[in-house]
């Protein structure tokens, strides 16, 4: 049973789980709100919290298919139609590759994997064993994102000349993930732009439907180092004599704004009180952001020329208190204004305005509910039906051979 096999087919497609941290936990929703289409045949990961929480939610999993490491589960052979890898990014490579010599159909997390090779890789051998590969590009299935396209391929607006793109990572995000987080390193992670902005990335080529031409970039690590620490800094921001006016504060953030905490394990017996205060005391989430182990940037710009002629900027910001994308387009009979709130169309002759409203699906769950179409999506794939998401992995290797290529333009220039 494979994609190639042209039949639809009409049981549940089964599905494990690699990776049960905060992504997997979104697309189990979908898991779970759709039994006749997709059931949960497994569940890996090295945390027992974490496949614990997902498992208890799935109450007919049974013990032997709840697994601590990913070869345990791969000695045993093909268990199910498909896995979903949300693993950390330097596990992509592996894990997927494993997954299709055993003839899973994959559901991937972004970024594909930490090299263009190995991207191209997967896609080899996907095409060799003939299984779907999809990667998680969840905007081509946000409502807003989707319709900014569509009215900039429409025909109506004549045709694109020039794009201005800002990714605002936001100052909270960036010192939660990129600088205390996971994410912070790019031996492990990659770049920062391709960690964060690959959607951005994958989003406008597929907007514009062009190759790119040329690449030039500009970025580096700015302020989160030691030699910024301010006097009387400490290695934590508990016991730290400047914590009243640090802007990058754990406490405030964590423990007197409580953000960011929600994907905190909170261990059998404690609160999430204690765990705050656990993490202020001893985690990496309390330290002081000047202290780190961080080495990527806190800033980046891109400019992109396409063969179709379109000159593309993109600002990546992280001294932001924004979260919004804002996007505008410009086009040879009008311009595209979009900010995620809206998206103003306006046209030069004659000189109008109109606005769409997306004010309801700003912070909706799930993406606006793109995260769970990005099941819907593959699940689609898997059972032989037409996938025009252009997520597949093939479309997929082409927007990490660009973030690859801004990576090395930054490092030159
Ligand atoms: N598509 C998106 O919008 C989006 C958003 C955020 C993150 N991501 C990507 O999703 C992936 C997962 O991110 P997350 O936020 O869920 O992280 P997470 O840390 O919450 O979850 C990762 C899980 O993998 C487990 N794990 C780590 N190594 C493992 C191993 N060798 N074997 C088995 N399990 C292992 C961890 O215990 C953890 O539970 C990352 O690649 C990230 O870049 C995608």
């Amino acid at each position: 049973m494979n994609s190639t096999d042209n039949t639809v087919k009409r049981e549940p497609v089964s599905v494990v789980m690699i990776g049960a941290g905060n992504r997997a936990r979104k697309y189990l929703e979908y898991i779970l709100s759709t039994p006749e289409r997709v059931r949960l045949a497994g569940v890996v990961d090295s945390n027992p919290l974490r496949r614990e929480s997902i498992a208890s939610r799935c109450p007919s999993l049974s013990e032997e298919n709840i697994y601590s490491n990913v070869d345990d589960f791969f000695a045993r052979g093909r268990i199910a139609d498909a896995v979903i890898i949300a693993t950390p990014d330097d596990c992509h490579y592996a894990h997927t590759m494993q997954a299709i010599r055993l003839g899973y159909h994959v559901l991937l997390e972004k970024p594909i994997a930490q090299t263009e090779a190995e991207a191209e890789d997967i896609a080899r051998a996907s095409r060799d064993a003939g299984v779907v590969v999809n990667v998680c590009y969840v905007l081509h299935f946000h409502p807003y994102f989707r319709t900014l396209r569509e009215l900039a391929r429409s025909g109506e607006l004549g045709e694109i000349v020039a794009i201005n793109h800002c990714s605002p990572v936001g100052i909270d995000r960036a010192t939660h993930v990129y600088v205390r987080g996971g994410w912070g390193q790019k031996s492990t992670s990659g770049p920062l732009f391709t960690s964060k902005c690959c959607h951005d990335i994958d989003f406008l080529l597929w907007l514009t439907g062009s190759p790119c031409k040329r690449i030039s970039s500009q970025g580096s690590l700015r302020w989160f180092t030691p030699d910024n620490a301010p006097i009387g800094a400490s290695q934590r921001c508990v016991d730290c004599l400047a914590e009243a006016e640090c802007p990058f504060s754990a406490v405030d953030l964590y423990r007197r704004r409580r953000e960011w905490v929600k994907n905190f394990d909170v261990p059998a017996g404690h609160t999430l009180d204690d765990t705050i205060e656990t993490e202020l005391t001893g985690g990496r989430y309390g330290r002081c952001v000047y202290h780190c182990d961080n080495d990527v940037v806190d800033r980046q710009t891109v400019a992109i020329e396409t063969d179709s002629g379109v000159l593309i900027n993109i600002s990546m910001d992280v001294f932001t208190t924004e979260s919004h994308r804002k996007t505008h387009i410009s086009l040879t009979k009008g311009e595209i204004r979009g900010d995620e709130h809206g998206i103003t169309v306006t046209t030069f002759r004659p000189r109008e305005n109109r606005y769409i409203d997306f004010s309801h699906t700003v912070g909706a769950p799930f993406h606006a509910g793109a995260d769970l179409a990005t099941v819907a999506n593959f699940i689609d794939a898997v059972r032989g039906m037409a996938d025009e998401s252009a997520t597949d992995i093939e479309a997929a290797v082409y927007s990490q051979h660009v973030c690859d290529a801004i990576e090395e333009a930054r490092q030159k220039s």
